[in-house]
């Protein structure tokens, strides 16, 4: 089989299988970018992505040639699923999104998710604006809540990232210095515009040293990708460094005790968005005392910075109600990402 013929049949089969979930009452399939690529431009990348993303069983590639009638078909029927460009019909590539039944524009879920029976939502670009609410952030040390940077800290002379690395590094500020493997200090790009703050490592990040390389992180990192978002290019980190025993809710000694790390971090990096992952990061940042429902889906404004929560990947992971929120939280989060 030449090249072309082969990325033919791989395209083919990725179109056969969508129509297969489409046919079995899924009506959104969401995929990788390079496999909506695929099945739009003919390569043949995409089928074990695909089938990969949609985290469900493809079915094994028959050595038998389909027929032409059966290609014309899968193929009607998975591009169909596969929404092209996005509603301004750029050519820009976009992570795709699939109304299979209905046969709408969609935009991409996170990672690996698939629902049944949601509303129509309006494109991107026909999106209300989200509430914005003006707040005076609690954990900046450029502003706001002076009296918790009044004590005398080494951490406030600390002039550098790679300073305040180290100092957090032996730091015995609560307990959870006694049960930890590493400190995470966090991971990404020191100048991001865009920074995500989750809540404390787990078991994976403790032995790593680094902040979301679980499971969560790895939803995360589909969430990331769908978006168009590089993870090399934003920061991530914990409103905790070191990992709770059995991964319980961070206390709030334990924040208190901790939280002037990441002030120091945001006044390093100077992100212009800030993304809060769940409910102690949010409530933190926010210094509000609500539930996340009611916290998410608005743009908070402290000066020039904006916060954006939306519930933790691991909710997503425990129960998939929580995706649909946690995209459309993502596509303001891009949104505004891309008017900086
Ligand atoms: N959950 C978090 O909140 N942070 C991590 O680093 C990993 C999982």
């Amino acid at each position: 089989m030449g090249r072309s013929e082969a990325n033919d049949r791989a395209r083919l089969l990725l179109a056969r299988y969508l129509g297969q979930l489409a046919e079995r009452g899924e009506r959104e399939i969401y995929v990788s970018e390079e496999a909506a690529r695929a099945l739009r431009e003919g390569l043949g990348a995409g089928c074990s992505a695909a089938a990969a993303v949609a985290g469900a069983d493809a079915p094994a590639p028959s050595a038998e040639a389909p027929s032409r009638r059966e290609r014309g078909a899968a193929l009607k029927e998975g591009l169909r699923a596969v929404s092209s460009d996005g509603a301004n019909g750029s050519t820009k590539a976009r992570p795709a999104a699939v109304e299979a039944a209905a046969g709408e524009k969609e935009e991409p879920p996170a990672g690996s998710v698939t629902q049944t029976k949601q509303p129509k939502e309006p494109p991107t670009a026909d999106r209300p604006e989200p509430e914005i609410v003006d707040v005076t952030l609690a954990f900046t040390t450029a502003g706001a809540a002076p009296d918790m940077f009044s004590g005398a800290s080494p951490l406030e002379t600390c002039k550098s990232m790679s300073d305040l690395e180290k100092i957090a590094s032996t730091c015995e500020s609560c307990e959870l210095a006694g049960g930890r493997n590493s400190v995470v200090f966090g991971v990404g790009n020191a100048s991001a515009r865009l920074m995500f703050i989750g809540e404390a490592p787990g078991r994976d990040e403790d032995l790593q040293g680094i902040p979301f390389v679980g499971k969560a992180g790895q939803l995360l990192n589909k969430i990331l990708d769908a978006a168009g978002i590089e993870r090399d290019d934003v920061y991530i980190a914990n409103i905790i460094k070191c990992r709770p025993p059995n991964n319980r809710t961070p206390l709030t000694s334990e924040i208190e005790a901790c939280i002037l790390y990441l002030a120091k971090q945001v006044e390093f990096i100077k992100p212009k968005i800030i993304c809060t992952l769940g409910l102690p990061a949010t409530q933190t940042l926010l210094g509000i005392r609500e539930s996340m429902g009611s916290m998410r889906g608005k743009l908070y404004r402290s000066r020039d910075l904006r916060v954006i929560p939306t519930y933790h990947p691991a909710a997503a992971l425990r129960d998939p109600k929580y995706k649909r929120p946690i995209w459309d939280d993502f596509l303001l989060i891009k949104r505004e990402y891309e008017r900086e």
